[in-house]
This record gives structure tokens, sequence and C-alpha cells, in this order.
């Protein structure tokens, strides 16, 4: 089945030979795709009532779709008129303006996946909202958003608002803390965040076409992994820093190390807070005094001072943490040992950032 995006991305062919041959996705003139089965309907707003070149245009869409989508069996193009058509297309010349009243923006990343960072950045988050601060989280993680889930918000769907022409999105709120992920875009309402140009411009518009208002912190849960989305990513916003979350293997030593080197290389040089040793030791439900450490003993440790960061908590493998992950209620929220823990990787945080 043919989705909105992808006709969206097949008319980025279509150049607009007046307009220095940028593509009328680009000059935000496609207002809408609809499909409905073999069919397409595209509607293209035009900035006046008669465009010269309106029947090249309407022409170049159907050749782009037909040659690229044999399946579409038949194509409309209707075409309305919409001054200053450029300013409505949400996702592109994403500026600063929604972030400008955030205090503070941090990065939560780690060298490779599954170490618990979303986790980390989701009781974080809540932990930094009991301390009475103003925060924010955008889940940066475009391929496997866990967010939604981990705060029993995967129901919500965001709203629109416009502001100076401009579609901003409305964030989540709950336990104290606005929530953005592209989780609530992916099934329902998928035309309005991939409208404009894919992955990694969806990502920006996750934290960019946000409407955040002020905040102490925005936390960035970023996407597993170190690569050019993720450089990307810290060069166009405007992070302060980083945390990096880690587990206390010796071998996670060298996911560590790009974890650091992804903020700290002169390109980019941004700060690193610290780091949080996540699963750090086992303790069983029913014998709460007992540490198993599986992965080691004080991995973490050596790691913060092999690179010269903090240690800024160390967090425990405790069923409660994965319950609670599962269950959309945050363990931060809780006054038992793991809450306390994240609590304490708050206070650190901010101690940190303040010097
Ligand atoms: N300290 C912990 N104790 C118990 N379970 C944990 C702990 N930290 C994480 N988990 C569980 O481990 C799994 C992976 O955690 P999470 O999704 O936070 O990792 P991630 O690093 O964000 O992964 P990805 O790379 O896929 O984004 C989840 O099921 C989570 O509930
Ligand atoms: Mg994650």
């Amino acid at each position: 089945m043919l989705k909105e995006n992808e006709i969206m991305k097949f008319l980025f062919d279509v150049k607009h030979p007046a307009k220095g041959d940028k593509n009328i996705v680009e000059l935000g003139m496609v207002d809408k795709v609809e499909i409905d089965g073999g069919k397409v309907k595209v509607t293209l707003a035009f900035p006046k009532r008669r465009d010269p070149l309106a029947d090249y245009l309407i022409g170049s869409v159907k050749a782009a779709i037909y040659r690229q989508a044999p399946e579409v069996t038949e194509i409309e193009v209707d075409t309305i008129v919409r001054e200053a058509a450029q300013k409505k297309q949400p996702g592109l010349n994403l500026g600063l303006e929604e972030v400008n009243n955030v205090a503070h923006i941090i990065g939560v990343a780690s060298g490779k996946g599954g170490v618990g960072k979303s986790t980390v950045a989701v009781n974080l988050a809540v932990a930094l909202a009991r301390l009475g601060y103003k925060v924010g989280l955008a889940d940066a993680d475009v391929y496997g958003p866990s967010v939604p889930i981990m705060t029993g918000t995967e129901d919500q769907m965001p709203e629109a608002e416009e502001k100076d022409g401009k579609e901003l999105i409305l964030p989540i709120e709950k336990y104290g803390v606005k929530w953005m992920s592209i989780g609530y875009f992916a099934e329902k309402g998928q035309a309005l965040i991939w409208r404009g140009p894919m992955a990694c411009n969806a990502l920006k518009q996750m934290i960019l076409q946000v409407h955040w208002g002020e905040l102490d912190f925005l936390l960035i849960d970023m996407p597993p992994g170190t690569g050019d989305i993720h450089i990307s990513l810290v060069n166009d916003i405007p992070m302060e820093g980083a945390v990096i979350v880690t587990t206390p293997q010796a071998v996670a030593l060298s996911d560590v190390e790009k974890g650091v080197d992804m903020f700290r290389n002169d390109k980019i040089n941004r700060k690193i807070f610290g780091l949080v040793e996540n699963m750090a030791w086992f303790t069983p439900e029913e014998l709460p005094e007992n540490k198993y450490y599986i992965f080691g003993k004080n991995g973490g440790v050596e790691m913060a001072r092999h690179f010269g960061i903090p240690l800024l908590g160390q967090i425990p493998i405790v069923q409660g943490i994965r319950e609670s992950g599962d269950s959309g209620e945050p363990a931060a929220l809780s006054s038992r040992p793991d809450g306390v823990a994240f609590v304490n990787l708050a206070k650190n945080l901010v101690e940190e950032i303040m010097k």
C-alpha cells in the first residue's frame, strides 16, 4: 500500500523551472496528498491565480508519480491559490525560535543500543520535574521510538497549532514533563510529520517544530549509535552538552569512547556532563539489600576516570524499572531505591550543569 509520504518523496523530482530548480515540496507548493486505493489526488498551491507554469507542473507531477509508482491507476491534480505558500510549509527552514526559551538542551546518548538510554532519559526527565524544574523530552529515535510506551501516552495524538503562519506541534504533558516523539505519529496523522524531507528532517521537526514554551531542561533521547545522523543532529540543535549512558562491562569502553567523541571532537565541541552507569548491579526484589555485580564491579567508575568525566549516577537492574517502563509509569515516580537513584542522578546532573 502506497503512503502519502512516499508520494511526497516522488514529488521531490518535480522541479520548478522558474525557482532556481527547487522542487515543489521544498517550495511548499504541495498542499495535500490523498490516496484512495489506486487513485492519487495531489493538491498544488500556487501563490497567484494564473501561474504560467501551472500546466507544466501538473504534467510533471503526474509523470513523476506514474514513473515511480506504476501501481497507481489514476492521478488527479487540483490547484488552489494560497499567498506565500512557502511560509505554510512546515519542516523546512526550521528555525530555533521554539527552543529559544529553553535554558539547557541536553543530549542523552550512548555508543550502542540497548543500554537503557531511553529508560534513563525518561526517568531523568521525571526526576528533574520532581525536583521542580520545567522539563521537556524529545524522543529523537525515529526508528524505534519508545517514549510513548514508557510514559503511557501511546494513545495520545499531539495537536497542531498555528503561530505566525507556522504549524507547531503541541507536546503531550504527563508527570509534569512535556513529551514529544515520532511514535505519536507512526500510524495516524502521518501527513503532518512526514511532510517535507524525510527522516533526518522529521527528527529535527520533533525538536524544532514543537511548542515547548519556557523550559529549564530539554532532554534529547538520541538514536542509538554515533553515525552521520547523530553528528548532523548535534550540529543543528543548540545542544549544550550530553550525558552518556553505559553498562559497566569492560567491552563497553569503546562504545563510550565513540559516544564521547561524538560531542568532544573539534567540529562539534560540546560538553560531556557525565556518565550514567546503568545496570550497575542486580538487586532482587525480595533481597533489597543484596547487590550482585553481574556485569562487573565499578566498570562505570573506571570509565568515568578514564575519560576524565564525572560519574553522575549508578542505576541498579531491578525488575521494577523494566516493569514500570512497560506499564508507562516511570520508576522515578516511586520512592523505591531505584526511584531515589534517578532523583540523585538528576541532582548530580543539575549540579554539574550549574558549575
Ligand atoms: N536498570 C534497569 N533495570 C531493569 N531493566 C532495565 C534497566 N534499564 C533498562 N532496562 C530495560 O531494558 C530494555 C532496554 O532499555 P531501553 O529501551 O531504555 O534501552 P535503549 O538504550 O534506549 O535501547 P535502544 O538502543 O533500542 O533505544 C527495556 O526493556 C528496559 O525496560
Ligand atoms: Mg531507546
